[in-house]
């Protein structure tokens, strides 16, 4: 099962998944038929045989029949978003990324589902000085929405370490994930769209902030690892240990698009951390892991899908 399965990563994961021959079940609470972006996520899943869409809310949704016969369950529903996050819709933060993730793990532990794999985030981190962040350092949340990522990959993590639970818990903190359909409101996809529409590039703070971008393919890779890899519970960084600053990305938009690309700089936003690198020693250890997809060829893919999505709109 994957939740979360119309979003950005949820939806490549699901992909892949197929494509190895696995029956998907994937729930989410957005569907085709009232969403732009989850219609244009689903297209690549939709008409394939062994995918199963459920529509449901993991709020309020009876969870137990979703996992009978799962194998594994991918837990990647939740609302994303570091800046959002102080704003109105934090009880959504809470309701979706905690409480709902307790009733996934509760009913994976009941029903005896080898492994759950959670998304959880760099972002647990916080502020560091840009050296690589390994999974046992401390963790200082600066946003909202990453203390909710570690409260639940640590949920995840209490449940697994009970003598009595049959559920093995990789949870897997992603770094900056790009690539083909990135959420929109995302840097480099912003940075693409803006640049190609001929518009301003609106760079939060000086633009010198640093990310471990990692292609989705990548992440996907890691993820579909971390199901099968004959682990202990734990948490796992995924990203590169590679970083790029914004005006790198800006730079790279340049080069892709073979012209100038006009930027703003405007204020840092509260709890948008200066650097996130990651350590990738555990992924490389437990997962075989290394990404295969650097930014600047990453954003060339991306480039091209926003391309072909843009002129199918004109069609
Ligand atoms: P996304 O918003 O594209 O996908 C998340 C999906 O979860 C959405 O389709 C949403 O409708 C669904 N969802 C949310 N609440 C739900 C609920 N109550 N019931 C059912 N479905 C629900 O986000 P994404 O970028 O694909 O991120 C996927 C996961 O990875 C999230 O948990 C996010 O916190 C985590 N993550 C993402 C990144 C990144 O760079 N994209 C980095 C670190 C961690
Ligand atoms: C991303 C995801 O959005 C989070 O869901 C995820 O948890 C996090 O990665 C993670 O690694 O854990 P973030 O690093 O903030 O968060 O990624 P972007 O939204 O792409 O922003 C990257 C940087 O670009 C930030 O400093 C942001 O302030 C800046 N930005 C973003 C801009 O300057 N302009 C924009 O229009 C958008």
């Amino acid at each position: 099962m994957v939740t979360g399965v119309a979003g950005f990563i949820g939806s490549h994961l699901a992909e892949a998944l197929l494509e190895r021959g696995v029956t998907v079940i994937g729930v989410d609470r957005r569907n085709a038929e009232t969403d732009r972006a989850a219609a244009i996520n689903l297209v690549p899943l939709h008409q394939h045989p062994s995918f199963i869409p459920i529509t449901a809310d993991l709020r309020n949704c009876a969870v137990e029949p979703l996992l009978l016969d799962a194998d594994a369950v991918f837990h990647l529903a939740g609302v994303p978003g570091v800046r959002p996050s102080w704003g109105p819709q934090f009880g959504d933060y809470v309701a979706c990324n905690i409480l709902a993730t307790q009733r996934i793990m509760q009913a994976a532990a009941r029903l005896g589902v080898p492994r759950l794999v959670v998304a959880s985030s760099s972002s647990v981190y916080g502020p560091t000085d840009g050296t690589p962040s390994k999974e046992s350092d401390p963790v200082r949340p600066a946003s909202p929405y990453a203390v909710t990522k570690l409260a639940a990959e640590q949920l995840c993590l209490a449940h697994a370490a009970r003598p009595d639970c049959p559920t093995i818990v990789v949870a897997l903190r992603y770094f900056t994930v790009f690539g083909p359909r990135q959420r929109e409101d995302m840097a480099i996809h912003r940075i693409l769209t803006a640049a190609v529409e001929g518009r301003t590039v609106h760079l939060y703070g000086d633009g010198t902030q640093r990310r471990d971008f990692t292609y989705v393919l990548d992440a996907v890779a890691a993820t579909i690892a971390a199901a099968t890899a004959s682990i202990t519970s734990g948490v796992i960084n995924v990203g590169a240990g590679t970083t790029f600053s914004l005006l790198d990305v800006v730079d790279h938009t340049r080069r892709l698009i073979g012209r100038p690309v006009i930027r703003e700089l405007s204020a840092t936003h509260s709890g948008d951390v200066p650097a996130t690198c990651a350590d990738p020693t555990a992924a490389r250890s437990l997962l075989g892991w290394a990404p295969a997809v650097d930014l600047a060829t990453g954003m060339a893919k991306q480039l091209e899908s926003l391309t072909a999505a843009h002129q199918n709109a004109m069609v």
